[in-house]
């Protein structure tokens, strides 16, 4: 298989780091990114330091650490194949504690980080007739659970699914293709020492592991018919759930 350069957001952690891992072991060029410098310089150690890996350090929510990424995969390995927009914040607060700022920081950086690292990928993709942006989305946009009060990410990531579906629409002619990938409950430092406790979210009554997502991801990134598509890979959440 032709290999190609991968952008990952939100790489020095979690799914990030698993996608990160699982491109380069398949022989892709990776460009890491996150806004810690100091946790992305260990995982950018962690996995290898080799030739084929790059990191760029910076919030997606500023379009500048977008254009820097696509600057340095151009730099380093000459091309922008693949996007995962993987970067994102998870928190939950009971809708009517939730004021603006809360608000904002899921509108910043889910959507808008998403939005603006997309937009500042795309016109390389342009010009190379070809291009992949894989996002990662939430079955919870389209599964409600009373006892997770979690309005401002999941309105945010509501947000991502529906921009999957028109940036695909937009871009299909040019060989663009855009899709999002919707993880159920995934064992990372995300949720702490507390992922497990979600496992009656899903039908398989377990949880999934970061490398549930890589693979999916990796399938979605080499499969080159597939466009405007949410891809749950979330144990059954979307389908029901088990009264534990
Ligand atoms: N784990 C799950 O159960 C689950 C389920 C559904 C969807 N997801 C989604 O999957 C993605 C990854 O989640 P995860 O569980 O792997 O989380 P995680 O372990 O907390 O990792 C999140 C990553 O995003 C980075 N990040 C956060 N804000 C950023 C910003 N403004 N700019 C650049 N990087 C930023 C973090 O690094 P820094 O802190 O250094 O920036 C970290 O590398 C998220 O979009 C999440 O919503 C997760």
């Amino acid at each position: 298989m032709k290999k190609q350069t991968i952008i990952v957001t939100g790489a020095s952690s979690g799914i990030g780091k698993e996608i990160a891992k699982y491109f380069l072991e398949k022989g892709d060029n990776v460009v890491i990114n996150s806004s810690t410098i100091g946790k992305l310089e260990e995982t950018y150690k962690e996995l290898g330091a080799g030739p084929n890996l790059a990191l760029v350090a910076g919030s997606i929510s500023d379009k500048a650490t977008g254009e820097r990424l696509v600057a340095t995969a151009i730099e380093k390995f000459g091309s922008a194949d693949v996007l995962i927009n993987n970067a994102g914040i998870f928190e939950t607060k009971p809708f009517l504690e939730v004021d603006e700022a809360y608000l904002d920081r899921f509108l910043t950086t889910n959507l808008k980080g998403t939005y603006f690292t997309t937009q500042a990928v795309i016109p390389q993709m342009l010009k190379q007739q070809q291009g992949v942006v894989i996002n990662i989305g939430t079955p919870m946009v389209n599964q409600g659970f009373g006892g997770i009060p979690a309005t401002a990410p999941i309105a945010s990531k509501g947000a991502i699914h529906a921009l999957t579906i028109q940036l695909a629409a937009e871009f299909g002619k040019r060989n663009i293709r855009v899709n999002t990938v919707a993880p159920g409950v995934i064992r990372t430092p995300m949720h702490g020492s507390d992922a497990d406790k979600s496992a009656g979210q899903h039908l398989l009554n377990r949880v999934g592991d970061a490398n549930d997502i890589a693979e999916m991801v990796y399938t979605v990134a080499k499969s080159n018919f597939i466009t405007g598509t949410i891809f749950n890979v979330d144990g059954g959440m979307a389908a029901g759930f088990n009264l534990n």
